[in-house]
C-alpha cells in the first residue's frame, strides 16, 4: 500500500473518551496511520461512543447513516473505507451494532484499544470483528502510559488518567458495566508521567478517572495512596503549577482530600462535585450512598479548608416516582449551595442497569417542566458567580493567542476563559489579571506589573 492511511476519530461522552481517542490514534501512529478532520477522506473512521443516556447513544446510528454514505461514495471511486465503533456503546451493545448497522467493519470495547493493530489485520482479511471482553490480563497494563496522548488535549494543560471503571452501581447508570470495575495506576508511574508532561511544558494537570477520588493506587512503599497524597506529590513536581482533578463521589471526598485543598496552592479551588438529587428519598432509591446532609457537610468542610472554592454538579431530574416535594428539595439544595456551574438532565432509563426494572417513570412532560426550573435556577447562579468576577484579581495560564491580535487567552482558577492584551511569550505562563469587564462567561482583564508570586515560584523551579 502506498503513502500513509488517513484515520478519523471522533469522541462522544466524557474525558476519559476524549483521552481514549488520542490512545487509539497514537497505537495506529506506526501503522503508518495519520490523522484527518475529514472523515470523507478517511481509509478509517473510528466513533467513540457514549451509552450514558439514550440520546448520546442514538446518536451514533444517526451518524453510522451519514458515514455509510461516505463509504459507498469512497467504495465507488475504489477506496475502501473501515468503520469502527469503539467505547462504551460498543462495550454494551458488541454485536447488536453490527446487527442494526451493517456498514460497521469493527465493534471494539474500551478496554481493547492496544489490540487494534491486530483486529484491522482480520478487518482487512473480510472479517466483521466484535470484541468487547473485558481481558483477564491487568487491566492497569491498558490504562497505559500516554504521555503523548494527553498532551494533545491543550499546549499547557494536560489530562492524565489515574483511574478508571466505577464500584458504585448508581441504580441509574451504565458506567460500572461498560467500564468496569475500579482499578488505579501506581503512584509511581503517574508520577513518571507527569514528569515528562512537565519537561515537555505543560503546566496544568487534571487528572481523570469515573470516579477519581476513589483513587488507590499503589504507593513507592507498598501501601495504597488516596487521592490527596497523590495530589501531595504531584505538587512537587517542578513546573506543575496547576492540577484539577476530575469526576468526584461525594462519599470519597477524605480528611487527605480536604487537607490538600487547605494545603496545596497548585490545586485549584474549583470542583465538580456530583450530587445528583436533594432529597434523601430519591439519593436512596438511586443508591448514591449518601444524604442531603452528607454532601451539605462535604461540602462545608472544603469551604473551611479552602474559602475560594466554587463548585459544580450535576443533577438528574425526574428520576423514578420523583415528587414535586422531592424536586422543590433540589431545587433548595441549589439554593443552599449556590453553584458556579451544574449540568443537568432528564433522567433517561438505560438498558442493563438496575433502575430500568423499576416502576415509577415520571411523564415527559413533568420531567421538562422541572428541567428547564432547574437550568434557569443554575443559569441564575453562573450569572451570578461570572458577575462577581470584575475588579477581582485572578491568576490566568494563558494558553494561546485571542481572536484579535495583540489579544492573549487563558484560564482562571474557575476554568473561565480570560482575555487579555499581552505577548504570546506569555503563553504557558502564569500571570495576576486584574478583571475589568465580562461577556457571557468570558472574562477580560488587564495584566497586573508584577508576576503572580505561584508563577514566580514554579518558573524558578523550572529553571533551577
Ligand atoms: N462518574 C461521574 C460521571 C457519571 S456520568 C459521576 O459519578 O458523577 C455524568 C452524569 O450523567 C452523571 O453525573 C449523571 O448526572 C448523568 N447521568 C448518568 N446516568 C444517567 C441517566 N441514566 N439518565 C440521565 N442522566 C444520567
Ligand atoms: Fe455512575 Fe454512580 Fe459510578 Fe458515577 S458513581 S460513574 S454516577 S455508578
Ligand atoms: Fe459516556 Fe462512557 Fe464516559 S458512557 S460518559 S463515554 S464512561
Amino acid at each position: 500500500m502506498s503513502g500513509p492511511r488517513k484515520l478519523h476519530i471522533k469522541s462522544y461522552g466524557c474525558q476519559m473518551n476524549v483521552y481514549d481517542s488520542h490512545r487509539m490514534a497514537d497505537t495506529l501512529a506506526p501503522q503508518g496511520f495519520v490523522e484527518t478532520a475529514q472523515p470523507e477522506d478517511a481509509d478509517l473512521v473510528i466513533l467513540n461512543t457514549c451509552h450514558i443516556r439514550e440520546k448520546a447513544a442514538e446518536k451514533v446510528y444517526s451518524e453510522l447513516g451519514r458515514i455509510r454514505k461516505m463509504k459507498e461514495a469512497a467504495a465507488a471511486d475504489g477506496r475502501q473505507m473501515q468503520i469502527a465503533v469503539a467505547g462504551c456503546v460498543a462495550q454494551a451493545e458488541g454485536k447488536e451494532i453490527i446487527e442494526r448497522a451493517p456498514v460497521v467493519d469493527l465493534v471494539i470495547g474500551s478496554q481493547n484499544y492496544h489490540r487494534l493493530p491486530d483486529f484491522l489485520v482480520r478487518v482487512n482479511a473480510g472479517e466483521k470483528v466484535v470484541d468487547t471482553e473485558f481481558p483477564a490480563e491487568d487491566k492497569l497494563d491498558f490504562i497505559a502510559p500516554a504521555s503523548r496522548a494527553a498532551m494533545r488535549a491543550r499546549g499547557v494543560s494536560a489530562f492524565v488518567t489515574v483511574q478508571e471503571g466505577c464500584d458504585k452501581f448508581c441504580t441509574f447508570c451504565v458506567v460500572p458495566y461498560t467500564r468496569g470495575a475500579e482499578v488505579s495506576r501506581p503512584v509511581a508511574k503517574i508520577v513518571a508521567e507527569v514528569e515528562r508532561l512537565a519537561a515537555a511544558g505543560i503546566r496544568e494537570i487534571t487528572l481523570i478517572g469515573q470516579n477519581v477520588n476513589a483513587y488507590h493506587g499503589e504507593d513507592v512503599d507498598g501501601r495504597a495512596s488516596s487521592l490527596g497524597r497523590l495530589l501531595n506529590r504531584l505538587a512537587n513536581v517542578p513546573g506543575i503549577a496547576r492540577l484539577r482533578y476530575t469526576t468526584s463521589h461525594p462519599c470519597d471526598v477524605d480528611d487527605s482530600l480536604i487537607a490538600a485543598h487547605r494545603e496545596l496552592p497548585a490545586l485549584m479551588p474549583f470542583l465538580h462535585l456530583p450530587v445528583q438529587s436533594g432529597s434523601d428519598r430519591i439519593l436512596a432509591a438511586m443508591n448514591r450512598r449518601h444524604t442531603r446532609a452528607d454532601y451539605l457537610h462535604v461540602i462545608e468542610q472544603l469551604r473551611d479548608a479552602q474559602p475560594e472554592i466554587a463548585f459544580s454538579s450535576d443533577f438528574i431530574v425526574g428520576f423514578l416516582s420523583e415528587t414535586e416535594e422531592d424536586f422543590a428539595a433540589t431545587m433548595s439544595l441549589v439554593e443552599e449551595v449556590g453553584f458556579a456551574a451544574a449540568y443537568s438532565f432528564r433522567y433517561s432509563a438505560r438498558p442493563g442497569t438496575p433502575a430500568a426494572e423499576m416502576d415509577g417513570q415520571v411523564p415527559e412532560a413533568v420531567q421538562s417542566a422541572r428541567l428547564a426550573r432547574l437550568q434557569a435556577l443554575i443559569d441564575d447562579q453562573q450569572d451570578d458567580f461570572t458577575r462577581r468576577a470584575p475588579g477581582r484579581r485572578f491568576d490566568v495560564l494563558f494558553e494561546k493567542p485571542g481572536k484579535y491580535a495583540g489579544q492573549l487567552v487563558g484560564r482562571s482558577p474557575y476554568l473561565q476563559p480570560v482575555h487579555v492584551n499581552a505577548s504570546t511569550a506569555l503563553i504557558g505562563e502564569i500571570r495576576s489579571v486584574r478583571i475589568n469587564n465580562i461577556d457571557r462567561y468570558s472574562l477580560f482583564g488587564d495584566l497586573e506589573d508584577a508576576p503572580a508570586p505561584r508563577a514566580t515560584a514554579a518558573l524558578a523551579a523550572v529553571e533551577a
